[in-house]
């Protein structure tokens, strides 16, 4: 519930800081970034390494989660907990909210 709400504030923020940043490069992290593209991000550099950018590529034997069903329950228990030849991500991911915009970005990659 409180997740629930500090991702919708999250949101909002992201909405409403939109349209100022057009002249800012995209090197920059810009601060105005959303929950979306702040779960890609983390996806990007925590998991894209084994699963790839689009999910599917498999390093280390790593699952398609373009073909994964789980639902949030089961995906966090995962990154909890660590599966055979995936590491726990938990410290990774620092904390519950991210570990929260990760699994959405990778549900994005179903097909
Ligand atoms: C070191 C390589 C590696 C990294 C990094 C990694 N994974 Fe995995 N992942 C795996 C492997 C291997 C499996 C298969 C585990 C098994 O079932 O044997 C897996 C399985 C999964 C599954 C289960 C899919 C299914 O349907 O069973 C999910 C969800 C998942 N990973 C998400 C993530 C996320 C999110 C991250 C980043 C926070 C991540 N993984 C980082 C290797 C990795």
């Amino acid at each position: 519930m409180v997740l629930t709400r500090i991702l919708f504030i999250l949101f909002l923020a992201g909405l409403t800081s939109c349209g100022n940043d057009k002249a800012s490069s995209n090197n920059e992290t810009l601060p105005s970034e959303t929950p979306a593209q702040k779960g890609a991000s983390l996806y990007t550099v925590n998991c894209a390494s084994c699963h790839g950018e689009d999910g599917k590529m498999g390093g280390s034997g790593a699952k398609d989660l373009s073909q994964s069903r789980l639902g949030d329950k089961q995906i966090k228990k995962i990154l909890q907990k660590g599966k055979n030849a995936m590491p726990p991500m938990s410290a990774i991911l620092e904390n519950e909210e991210n570990m929260e915009l990760v699994i959405q970005h990778i549900k994005t990659l179903r097909k």
